[in-house]
């Protein structure tokens, strides 16, 4: 497996891929891989020849009071779980590479951003939809992976590859958890031991609203309320949001009808995690 660090040697990989008539797979990726990358990684090798997972921690993407600077980076142990999953390349640029001085250019979305993570995290998304757009560009995937962890930025790239008339496939993976619920995330590291179990409270409030809805229950108020009150009980966790919305639209809605998105973000300690589920009227 290679590490391609500048953008010419990743320009000139992807050309030899298509001059052998292969299909090219992009995983991209903030690094600190865990099992949920590697299914998408895994994923990338089964639908496509030649798999490339970026790994680039992109400073555009975080707040001025966020985790930038500390958050995990290890690209020895990265690159042997790439390797294994299959991966042909990974493309690991230095910010510099991707961000040289005067760079001044960045694609927004409008709307599904303005709820949700980007209400929470202003400015993340166009962080997010600027870095993919460059990661398109530089490689020129047949298909793209992303994972429905992060159910919001699925909507908003799908929102601009359409917009954009971007010639890419987005394949959408469901979340990979930990045996005891908990959604895998390059942030669980930073969980002391009691925090990590405190953590079982995202997976189980939303486990809680499933049941509910199973049992008949459409309104959203209730809803909210039920999620809201099991985090309440966690004293280590603090509720940042819980928020319902029809599901892909995103448009608010008072009543379960058809498809919606419950989605939260949770503070445990000083650490912000993210969990979400589908749910569905009966
Ligand atoms: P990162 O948080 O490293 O996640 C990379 C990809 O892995 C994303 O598509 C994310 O949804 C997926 N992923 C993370 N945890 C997952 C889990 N438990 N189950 C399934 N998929 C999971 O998301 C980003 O990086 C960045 O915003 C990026 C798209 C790379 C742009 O910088």
């Amino acid at each position: 497996m290679l590490i391609i660090e500048s953008i010419a040697d990743m320009r000139q990989f992807v050309r030899q891929a298509w001059a052998a008539g292969k299909t090219v797979g992009l995983v991209p990726t903030m690094g600190a891989l865990h099992e949920g990358h590697l299914t998408l990684m895994r994923q990338a090798c089964a639908a496509c020849d030649v798999v490339v997972a970026s790994i680039f921690v992109n400073p555009i993407q975080f707040g001025p009071k966020e985790d930038f600077a500390a958050y995990p980076r290890d690209l020895a142990s990265d690159s042997e779980k790439a390797a294994a999953a299959g991966v042909a390349a990974i493309f690991h640029p230095s910010v510099a590479e991707m961000y040289p001085t005067g760079f001044s250019t960045y694609v927004r979305v409008e709307g599904i951003t303005e709820k949700l993570c980007g209400r929470s995290r202003p400015g993340h998304f166009q962080g997010v939809t600027t870095v993919v757009n460059k990661l398109f560009h530089i490689v020129q995937p047949d298909k793209a992976f992303f994972g429905q962890k992060d159910a919001q930025q699925v909507l908003v790239l799908q929102r601009m590859v359409q917009d954009l008339n971007m010639d890419v496939s987005l394949e959408v993976v469901p979340i990979v958890r930990e045996a005891d619920g908990l959604a895998k995330s390059s942030r669980n590291v930073y969980l002391s031991p009691e925090e990590r179990q405190a953590a079982l409270v995202l997976s189980r409030s939303l486990a809680k609203a499933q049941q509910a809805v199973a049992a008949g229950e459409c309104d959203v108020a209730v809803l909210r309320e039920l999620v809201t009150e099991e985090i309440a009980a966690q004293p280590l966790a603090t509720v940042d949001y819980v928020e319902l919305y029809g599901y892909p639209g995103l448009e608010d809605i008072d009543r379960l009808s058809g498809r919606a998105l419950l989605a939260l973000a949770v503070k445990i300690g000083r650490t912000r995690l993210i969990d979400n589920c589908i749910l569905e009227a009966k």
